[in-house]
């Protein structure tokens, strides 16, 4: 089977350098060269000792002089849609996790795909726990009129509720068909001590060290309740839905949003 090479685009970044170990440890693909906004010299050294690639912070010279299949974008919003169209111009296919694209930029990326004859992942979620915790959430739905959700990470993440746990939200309902049961109010009272709510989902959100990326969906219905939980320990977490969605991905035609469609969970 022909190799599948791949360059990094913000490999200095804490997510690039967990895709070079990844990709170091996987068959079938292999790193031919890195790119960053961030570079103090011109090789990257692997971190399995076998041997080094070329690193540059000019994207659109490394992809023409290596002619890679993909590039594995992990970088920043602004940097994340203009290397994306350089690397589609070029014909090569694209899997990328930066957070903060818009619609806009995502619309842009299939049009500019399908021009070049070649596929884009995006995905704002690459751990297969997460993913597959969402859709099963999504199926329990149908059931269920009551559901909370409680999102817990590291004291460090600044925003809240994570974009997860909005997104679990909204795709609940939209699987349900309306909105969950409104809470009640009592007089006098708001209902801030009850999460924010979300399509009548409220959202807890819990900020410790010592916690990675974790949530809990919480079904209720008379005499029952369902929890669907998934955790995760390390940044590693990511990297099989990167190593997947690299293989899938080429042979792919347009843009491709989140994991769902490469694991067979549509709809
Ligand atoms: N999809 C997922 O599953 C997933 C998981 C974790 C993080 N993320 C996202 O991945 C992105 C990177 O996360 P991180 O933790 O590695 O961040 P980081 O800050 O550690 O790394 C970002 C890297 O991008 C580089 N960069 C900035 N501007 C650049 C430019 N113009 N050109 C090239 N490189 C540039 C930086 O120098 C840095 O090395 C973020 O958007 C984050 O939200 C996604």
């Amino acid at each position: 089977m022909k190799l599948i090479t791949v360059v990094v685009h913000g490999v200095t970044g804490k997510m690039g350098r967990e895709v070079v170990s990844a990709i170091c440890r996987e068959p079938g693909i292999k790193l031919v060269g890195a790119v960053d906004v961030d570079v103090s010299r011109d090789y990257l050294v692997l971190p399995d000792g076998s041997g080094k690639v070329p690193l540059s912070s000019a994207l659109e010279g490394m992809l023409t002089a290596l002619k890679p299949d993909v590039m594995i974008d992990f970088s920043v919003a602004k940097a994340a849609l203009p290397a994306i169209q350089i690397a589609l111009k070029k014909k090569v296919y694209v899997v990328s996790g930066t957070t903060g694209l818009t619609n806009t930029d995502l619309a842009k990326i299939d049009k500019l795909a399908k021009a070049n004859g070649v596929g884009a992942i995006v995905a704002s979620n690459f751990a297969l726990s997460a993913v597959v915790m969402m859709h099963l959430a999504g199926i329990a739905a149908r059931y269920f009129d009551y559901a909370e959700i409680i999102e817990l990470h590291h004291n460090t993440k600044a925003d809240a509720p994570s974009g997860t746990a909005i997104s679990t939200a909204k795709a609940m309902a939209q699987a349900k068909g309306k909105p969950f049961n409104k809470l009640p109010v009592e007089k006098g009272r708001t209902l801030k001590s009850r999460g924010e709510q979300v399509r009548g989902i409220p959202i807890h959100s819990v900020r410790l060290p010592g916690l990675l990326a974790h949530q809990e969906v919480l079904l209720g219905a008379m005499g029952q309740t369902l929890s669907i939980r998934h955790d995760t320990v390390g940044r590693d977490c990511y990297m099989p839905g990167v190593m997947l969605s690299v293989k899938a991905i080429v042979g792919l035609k347009g843009l491709t949003v989140g994991l769902g469609p490469i694991l067979g969970l549509e709809g």
